[in-house]
């Protein structure tokens, strides 16, 4: 099995917690694009009906309308029953480090806008410590990179400016620039966030934290659900 099947079957497993009526946050990255796929089909077939959601990106709201699954806003629907999203890292307290596919602003408001957030994923990225493998990505705005920049190598980050494919730097849908920072394992997640919080310029961190009820995560010994302690 690999690693795209593990993705299929995280995502196929969280949406069985889909239910007729709900609006759902809709996530970014390719196993939340698996769970769209997978949406699409149950809503065809009739297994779910009456169901909106709100994308987490634009990658997401085209893929969403091509498939056919009824879109909406947070001005629509200020309140969610449920976001499914994929993530980067996941801990065994479900925090989470996303945003490596650069979504990561509008994936935090709607996670918080949601009543319950599924986090789904392969067993890839389930780690001990947050940091192990994924730099955290900082969103930040374009006038504040110097500073940022410096504040996040103070903290031990060592930012890099995220570029496209092109070489030019990667700006995201709401038009701001990306920090992949290099903080190797995080021993204290919660204050680093703190932290990052404080550095004018900064918009977003990768750091989810307290947000996740749940992990469906998919592997070689099959699907695992993780609860979130106290949640
Ligand atoms: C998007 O900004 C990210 O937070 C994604 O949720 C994350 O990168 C997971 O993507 P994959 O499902 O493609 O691994």
């Amino acid at each position: 099995m690999d690693e795209t099947l593990y993705r299929q079957l995280a995502a196929e497993r969280a949406l069985n917690y889909v239910e007729n009526g709900m609006t759902l946050g809709l996530g970014t990255g390719s196993t939340a694009f698996c769970m769209l796929r997978e949406l699409a089909a149950r809503l065809d077939d009739g297994r779910l009906r009456h169901i909106v959601g709100v994308p987490t990106s634009e990658r997401t709201a085209v893929l969403a309308r091509e498939l056919g699954i009824p879109l909406t806003t947070l001005d629509q629907h200020p309140s969610l029953d449920l976001a499914l999203d994929g993530a980067d890292e996941v801990d065994r307290h479900l925090r989470l480090i996303k945003g490596l596919g650069g979504a990561l602003l509008r994936e935090k408001i709607v996670a918080a806008s949601a009543e319950r957030f599924i986090v789904m994923a392969s067993f890839s990225k389930r780690v001990e410590q947050l940091g192990e493998r994924s730099p955290l990505p900082v969103e930040v705005v374009a006038f504040g990179v110097p500073l940022c920049m410096r504040r996040l190598a103070a903290l031990g980050g060592e930012p890099m400016l995220r570029r496209d494919h092109t070489g030019a730097p990667f700006v995201t849908d709401e038009g701001h620039l990306i920090l992949d920072c290099h903080f190797g394992v995080i021993a204290d997640p919660e204050g680093l966030a703190a932290a990052i919080c404080t550095i004018p310029g900064v918009v977003a961190h990768g750091l989810f934290l307290g947000m996740a009820s749940l992990a469906v995560i998919a592997g070689p010994d099959g699907i695992t659900e993780l609860c979130a302690d106290g949640l």
